[in-house]
């Protein structure tokens, strides 16, 4: 494991919000190429209600179809039991759940409450833990929430608690409106990493506000050294052009280079596949 891993989110967290309906066969060649980068996680699959997510309802298909590279382990998003098994039969190599740092968020996203999401999860840590498949989670909103506005650290460091006790190996912290600064990271980390191990947790900042990298910079000088990451930026928000989304994954690898950390990343890989993930939301000029 390189000094910092970086856990590519592009092909879930970034085509999610793409308007265009991407072929599964595009997404393959992305996670394909994304293979051969170095890369030891690559999130590539949400088994979640096509209703909600239209652009993930052909996760099984991109599970069963990708080219499995060894040393790699391949991600999925589960909301629930149901999405748990889909994601087991198309073979994903470990899981995801996710609840949010606040309730607006946790209704609007999952469309429960966070005491019901975490009734949610526990059975899908019982099945994983049967047959010897990962759980890492996620927690969303942890600076501020679209709908309850800022968020106190302690509510955040509550929810994480909860995760590592149903027995998630990882809690990433997702910053998903970009809203985070390096002040609020590093009041939000101080206050969880009296829960958590740095070891336990992973930075997911999006890019919104152009901030990403001066938070992974205080999430490092606190001892993190796990970051969710998309090739290209994916992930913009399509009713706002030009919007950023993930902090890129080309970014962060080259940020990190400058400031001696190795991450183990092939670039020239990288950027080809940034290239082929700009192409596929239709700016390959860009
Ligand atoms: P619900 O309406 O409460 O649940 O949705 P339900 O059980 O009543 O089911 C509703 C419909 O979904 C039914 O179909 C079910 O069959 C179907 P219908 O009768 O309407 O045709 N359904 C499913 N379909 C496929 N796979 C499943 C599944 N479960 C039920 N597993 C539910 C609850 C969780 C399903 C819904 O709210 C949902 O799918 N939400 C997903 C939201 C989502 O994917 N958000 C993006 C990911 S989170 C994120 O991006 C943040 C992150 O990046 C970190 C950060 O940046 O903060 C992780
Ligand atoms: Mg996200």
């Amino acid at each position: 494991m390189p000094a910092v891993r970086l856990f590519e989110v592009g092909p879930r967290d970034g085509l999610q919000n793409e308007p265009r309906q991407i072929p599964v066969a595009e997404k393959i060649a992305l996670v394909d190429l994304l293979s051969r980068s170095g890369l030891t996680h690559i999130e590539c699959a949400s088994f979640v209600s096509p209703r909600w997510v239209p652009q993930m309802a052909g996760s099984g298909e991109v599970l069963r179809g990708i080219t499995r590279a060894e040393g790699v382990s391949y991600a999925a998003l589960t909301p629930n039991l149901r999405g748990f098994e889909e994601a087991q039969a198309a073979r994903a190599d470990e899981v995801a759940v996710f609840a949010a740092a606040s309730e607006g968020f946790s209704r609007a996203n999952i469309n429960a409450n966070i005491a019901e999401s975490f009734e949610r999860f526990a059975p899908i840590l019982a099945e994983a833990k049967k047959a010897g498949i990962s759980v890492r989670s996620y927690v969303s909103c942890v600076i501020e929430c679209p709908y309850d506005g800022p968020i106190d650290p302690a509510q955040v460091a509550g929810v994480v608690e909860k995760l590592l006790d149903l027995g998630c190996y990882e809690v990433s912290l997702g910053d998903t409106i970009g809203a985070g600064t390096p002040d609020t990271v590093r009041a939000l980390l101080e206050r969880v990493l009296t829960v958590a191990a740095p070891s336990q947790l992973a930075g997911h900042f999006h890019d919104t506000n152009g901030r990403a990298l001066d938070n992974i910079d205080v999430a490092l000088d606190l001892g993190l050294r796990r970051f969710d990451t998309a090739v290209g930026g994916l992930g913009g928000c399509p009713y706002a052009p030009g919007a950023s989304g993930n902090v890129a994954t080309e970014a962060v690898a080259r940020h990190l280079t400058r400031k001696g950390h190795a991450h183990g990343l092939d670039l020239a890989v990288i950027d080809a596949a940034a290239e082929m993930a700009r192409a596929m939301r239709g700016d390959a000029d860009v």
